[in-house]
């Protein structure tokens, strides 16, 4: 409290942060025997507590809906302190003790007048970052490339997370360039978020929101986005958006360009586990799956099943259950070799 306190006096930031919260910003944690003096979540060893008037004292900065099969699966809500907010718009960097949080909702839906319109219901997880400049906590397993990671329990407030290096960095390796964060979807930031924005920008899906508001989406971000408004009819171009919705984020086509998840130029007829220069599991590398049409469908509906052990079944456990997509996913990969 007293640091955050003393930082918020200073200058022009006061008056900013005093219209941010309104709602009242008082701090308070559970670790509060022995904080570490640099934030008022953090505990001298780099535990690290759930602040426990969440959300009072953060202000919301953006949120992500998550697609399922029957539409939006999860909101997620990010929220960080209104210093937080002033100084990035200020230097465009995330400043020591800076916190952000997504709270993890699942999302549910009905027929509105709007359409079918979702909403965040039951909270599933939250998710915490403290800035460290100084890599305070060498050999905490929660903290390293220069943050703290948390995840808690939303029944008990209690931190469930081991080792950010297996529970997190892998799914936040597409933002190293800034900072680890996916900052472009936080409009509170300013436009210094906006300098990583992802080149393969997907405009709603066809049976949603984009047909109705086609024209002007079109005019904004071009031939991709017609694919997308206006249905080709084609399962290979279908195939090549519902790619970019499920599977962009890990794999690339193109060839050699591994990612989280290998380069996927060429997969099809060829041996599981043998793209050049890809780290693979065990699981992986020793299985003796060829990729045929079949086994591509069933590892995608299951990722856990075809190949027990392999990583994908961890990182994206509930693969594509929509068949019709599959199907499209499969065409794409089988044409674009
Ligand atoms: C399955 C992949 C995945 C895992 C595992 C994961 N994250 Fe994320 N995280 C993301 C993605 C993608 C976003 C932004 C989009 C979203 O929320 O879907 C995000 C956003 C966040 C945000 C909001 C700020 C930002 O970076 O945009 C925080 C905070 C966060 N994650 C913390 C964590 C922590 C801490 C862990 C580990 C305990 C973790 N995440 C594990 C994929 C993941
Ligand atoms: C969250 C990350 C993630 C997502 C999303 C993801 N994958 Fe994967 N995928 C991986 C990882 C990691 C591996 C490597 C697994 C291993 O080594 O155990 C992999 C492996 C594969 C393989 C085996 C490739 C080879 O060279 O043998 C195929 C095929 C595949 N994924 C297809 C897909 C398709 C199609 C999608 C989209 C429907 C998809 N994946 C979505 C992470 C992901």
């Amino acid at each position: 409290m007293s640091r955050i306190g003393s930082r918020m006096a200073a200058g022009s930031i006061v008056a900013i942060a005093a219209l941010l919260c309104a709602g009242g910003c008082k701090q308070s944690d559970p670790v509060q025997a022995e904080l570490d003096p640099y934030s008022s979540f953090v505990s001298k060893t780099g535990d690290i507590g759930f602040p426990s008037n969440f959300p009072s004292g953060f202000v919301f900065i953006g949120s992500w809906a998550v697609t399922g099969d029957g539409g939006v699966a999860d909101i997620h809500s990010v929220y960080a302190r209104p210093i937080d907010v002033v100084n990035f718009n200020e230097t465009g960097r995330f400043l020591d003790g800076a916190v952000l949080v997504k709270e993890v909702t699942l999302a549910v839906g009905s027929k509105h007048t709007t359409g079918n319109a979702f909403w965040a219901n039951e909270t599933k997880t939250w998710f915490l970052m403290v800035k460290d400049s100084e890599e305070r906590f060498p050999s905490n397993p929660l903290w390293g490339d220069g943050w703290g990671w948390a995840e808690f329990d939303p029944a008990t407030k209690k931190q469930i997370s081991t080792n950010y290096q297996s529970d997190c960095k892998g799914c936040h390796v597409p933002a190293m360039q800034s900072d680890w964060v996916y900052s472009y979807a936080y409009p509170a930031l300013g436009p210094n978020a906006q300098a990583t924005v992802p080149k393969d920008i997907i405009v709603g899906e066809p049976e949603a929101g984009a047909a109705r508001h086609g024209g002007a989406v079109a005019q904004e971000t071009g031939s991709d986005v017609d694919g997308v408004a206006q249905d080709t009819g084609s399962d290979v171009a279908a195939g090549k958006v519902t790619f970019e919705i499920y599977c962009s984020s890990c794999h690339s086509m193109t060839p050699g360009e591994n990612g989280i998840g290998p380069s996927l130029a060429g997969v099809a007829g060829r041996k599981a586990g043998t793209s050049a220069g890809y780290a693979y599991s065990p699981a992986m590398s020793s299985s003796e799956v060829i990729w045929t049409a079949e086994n591509l469908a069933s590892h995608i509906e299951k990722p856990k099943e075809l190949i027990p052990g392999n990583r994908m079944g961890g990182l994206f456990p509930r693969g594509v259950q929509d068949a019709k997509k599959r199907g499209e996913i499969v065409e794409y990969l089988l044409e674009a070799r």
